[in-house]
């Protein structure tokens, strides 16, 4: 199930898929809606007869609105880690990977040259914040749920040259 806020983008991946002999299926998601995201758990159990993976990867970057980069990028992560564990301890185990970021274990510098004060806003701290945050969360639900027979771990990719 390739869930997307994008729905194009979802729809294409979902047909790269199912073009190379996969099964796939497309679904229009808010990660930082939480009822949706309960939702699409079961739609998506429903659909394929199993869940067994959960790649929580949505997220934004660059933007300057604390509010937003933390909804997205720490509570939607949260949204699909706790009801996906929940669901999958209860239906027989499964593995979830959540996305953080090489900015989830350090601080980030910027361009080179001090930054003048009055153009420092809250995009980086909500960055580094909810990417630290998906490291915490990750290593809690691995902690409560390994013995539950659901697997948790995190990625942290550097930033790429094309960013
Ligand atoms: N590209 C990098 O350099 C880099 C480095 C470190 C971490 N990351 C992380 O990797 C992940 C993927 O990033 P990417 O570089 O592929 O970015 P991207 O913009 O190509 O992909 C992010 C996807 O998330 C979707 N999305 C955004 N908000 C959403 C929402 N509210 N609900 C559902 N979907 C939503 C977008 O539509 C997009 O398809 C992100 O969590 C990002 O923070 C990226």
């Amino acid at each position: 199930m390739c869930a997307d806020l994008d729905s194009v983008a979802a729809d294409n991946t979902a047909n790269i898929i199912n073009q190379q002999g996969g099964k796939a299926e497309a679904l229009t998601l808010d990660v930082a809606n939480e009822d949706a995201v309960k939702s699409a758990i079961q739609d998506t159990a429903t659909a394929f007869g199993s869940l067994d993976v959960i790649f929580n990867n949505a997220g934004i970057g660059g933007g300057n609105d604390w509010h937003k980069t933390i909804s997205v990028n720490l509570s939607g992560v949260y949204y699909g880690l706790h009801h996906g564990a929940v669901y999958m301890a209860e239906n027989g185990g499964g593995a979830i990977i959540n996305t953080s970021s090489l900015a989830g274990l350090v601080g980030v510098a910027g361009p080179p040259g001090v930054r003048p004060v009055a153009e420092i806003g809250p995009g980086p701290g909500a960055y580094v914040a909810a990417k630290h945050g998906v490291v915490g969360l990750t290593r809690q639900y691995a902690i409560m749920f390994g013995a539950h027979g659901v697997r948790v771990n995190a990625i942290a990719p550097v930033i790429s040259k094309q960013r």
